[in-house]
C-alpha cells in the first residue's frame, strides 16, 4: 500500500502503513515527531495503536469478536474456560493431553501461602474484594521468586491462573465471616470456585451444574477483549520490565473503575435505583442524555462496539436460561429489558451509536447465582486474566517493545522568577 502524506507547514512528509491480517489499516507515525517536531495528539488513544497483536480481533462496527480467530459464538457454545486460557495464552487449541496437563498444573497450584491467608485476615471486613484482590496478587511478588527465563514466568502465569480464584473467594469469606473453605482438586476450574464461595462446614454442598455453566460462560466471554484500560495498563506497567504479578495487579486496578470492570456493580445499582423509584425508565433515559446531569446508563456504550457488543447478546440470551434454571424470578431482568428497548428507540441513543455491552446482563446473572454485587468487578478480573496474560506475554516476546511514554502538549504558565516565600 502507498505511503500516506501528511502536509504540514509547507512540507509534505511521508510515513508507511501497515496493514492486519484483517485488512486493519494503520499509519506508522513513529517518526512523527523526529520528522516534523509535532506529536500525535490522541487523548483517550481512540486513534492510536500501541502494538501489533495476535490474540483478539474486534470490529465493532460489525460486532465481531474472534479469540485467536476463533468467533466468540462458537467458543461460548463449545469450549471450557481452562481451554480458552489454554488458547490466548499459547495461541493453539490444546489438544486433550495438552488440556488435562494445563488443568492438572492449575490443580496443584490451588492454596495461596497460609501467611498471605494472615495478611488477608487483617483487612477490615468491610474491605472492596477489588482492594483485597489487587493487593493480594501484588504480594504473589513476594512470595514466588521471578525472572526472565520462560520455566520461571510459565509457572508464574499457572500460580497466578490457579490462585486468583481462590483469593477472590477467601476476601468473599472473609467479608462475611465465614471460614475459608479451602480448593478442592477433585474439582472443574469453575465447580471449585463456586465450592469455595458457598460451601460451608455445617453443610454438604455440590454446586448445581447450571451455575457452574453459566461462570464458564461469564469467564469465557471476559477472557480478552485486545487494548482496553486494563489491558493496556498490564501492558504498559510491564513495558518497564516490571514482573507479571505487578502488572497484572495494575491491571486489576484500572478494571475496577467504574467506566470499565467496574460497570457491572454500577448497573446492579442503577436497576435497584430505577425499581426503588417505581420503574419510571423514561425519567433515568431522560438523564443520561441532560448534559447537566452526570448520570450516564450504565452497561451502555463501547469505545470499540458501534452496532452491538456480541457478548451482551449472548448474555441476554443465557440471563433468561438461567434465572429459568435457577427458579429465580428477578425483576431487575425486566427493568433491564425495558430500559434497553426504550433506549435502543431514542434518538439520543440511536445517533451515538449507544448500545448494551457486556456488563449490561452479566451482573444479573450473577445476582441470579448468588455472587454478592461488590464481586461483580472481581468476577470479571477472573474472566480477564488469561488475556492480561497473554498480552504481556506477547509484550514481552516482541523485540519492538519500548517503554510506554505517551507526550503531552503543555498548557501551564511559561518560565517565571521563583519568589521566596516571605516575599510573595
Ligand atoms: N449513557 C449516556 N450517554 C452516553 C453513554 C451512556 N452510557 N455513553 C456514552 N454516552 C454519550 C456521551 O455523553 C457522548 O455524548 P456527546 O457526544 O453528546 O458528548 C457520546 O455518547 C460518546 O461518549 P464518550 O464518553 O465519548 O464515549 P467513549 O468511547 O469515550 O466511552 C464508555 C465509552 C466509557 C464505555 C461510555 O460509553 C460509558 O461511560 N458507558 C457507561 C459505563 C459502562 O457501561 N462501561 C463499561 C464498558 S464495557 C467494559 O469495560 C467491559
Amino acid at each position: 500500500m502507498e505511503n500516506a502524506k501528511l502536509s504540514f507547514n509547507g512540507r509534505e512528509y511521508e510515513f508507511p502503513v501497515i496493514v492486519g491480517t484483517e485488512e486493519e489499516i494503520g499509519i506508522d507515525m513513529q517518526s512523527l515527531r523526529a520528522k516534523t517536531k509535532a506529536i500525535a495528539f490522541d487523548p483517550g488513544y481512540g486513534n492510536t495503536g500501541a502494538c501489533e497483536s495476535a490474540i483478539t480481533y474486534i470490529d465493532g462496527d460489525a460486532g465481531i469478536l474472534r479469540y485467536r480467530g476463533y468467533p466468540i459464538e462458537q467458543i461460548a457454545a463449545l469450549a471450557t474456560f481452562p481451554e480458552v486460557a489454554y488458547l490466548l495464552i499459547n495461541g493453539q487449541l490444546p489438544v486433550l493431553e495438552q488440556l488435562r496437563e494445563f488443568e492438572r498444573e492449575i490443580r496443584y497450584h490451588t492454596l495461596i501461602h497460609e501467611d498471605m491467608k494472615k495478611a488477608l485476615d487483617a483487612y477490615p471486613s468491610t474491605a472492596h474484594p477489588m482492594a483485597i484482590l489487587a493487593a493480594m496478587v501484588i504480594s504473589l511478588a513476594s512470595y514466588y521468586h521471578e525472572d526472565d527465563s520462560p520455566e520461571t514466568i510459565n509457572l508464574n502465569i499457572i500460580r497466578l491462573l490457579a490462585k486468583l480464584p481462590t483469593i477472590a473467594a477467601f476476601s468473599y469469606k472473609h467479608s462475611v465471616g465465614q471460614p475459608y473453605v479451602y480448593p478442592r482438586n477433585d474439582l472443574s476450574y469453575t465447580q471449585n470456585f463456586l465450592n469455595m464461595m458457598f460451601c460451608l462446614p455445617t453443610m454438604d454442598y455440590v454446586v448445581p451444574d447450571v451455575l457452574g455453566r453459566a461462570l464458564n460462560l461469564l469467564l469465557i466471554l471476559h477472557a480478552d477483549h485486545e487494548q482496553n484500560c486494563s489491558t493496556s495498563t498490564v501492558r504498559m506497567v510491564g513495558s518497564s520490565r516490571a514482573g507479571l504479578f505487578a502488572s497484572i495487579g495494575a491491571g486489576i486496578c484500572a478494571l475496577w473503575g467504574p467506566l470499565h470492570g467496574g460497570a457491572n456493580q454500577e448497573v446492579i445499582e442503577m436497576l435497584e435505583m430505577i425499581r426503588d423509584d417505581g420503574g419510571n425508565y423514561r425519567k433515568y433515559v431522560d438523564m443520561a442524555k441532560d448534559k447537566n446531569s452526570d448520570f450516564r446508563l450504565m452497561g451502555f456504550g463501547h469505545r470499540v462496539y458501534r452496532n452491538f457488543d456480541p457478548r451482551a447478546q449472548i448474555l441476554k440470551k443465557s440471563a433468561d436460561e438461567v434465572l429459568q434454571a435457577l427458579g429465580v424470578n428477578d425483576p431487575l431482568l425486566d427493568i433491564a429489558k425495558n430500559l434497553e428497548e426504550i433506549a435502543l428507540r431514542d434518538e439520543y441513543f440511536i445517533e451515538r451509536k449507544l448500545y448494551p455491552n457486556v456488563d449490561f446482563y452479566s451482573g444479573i446473572i450473577y445476582r441470579a447465582m448468588g455472587i454478592p454485587t461488590n464481586m461483580f468487578t472481581v468476577m470479571f478480573a477472573i474472566g480477564r486474566l488469561p488475556g492480561w496474560i497473554a498480552q504481556w506475554k506477547e509484550m514481552r516476546a516482541d523485540k519492538h517493545t519500548r517503554i510506554a511514554r505517551p507526550r503531552q502538549i503543555y498548557t501551564g504558565e511559561r518560565e517565571r522568577q521563583f519568589v521566596p516565600i516571605f516575599q510573595r
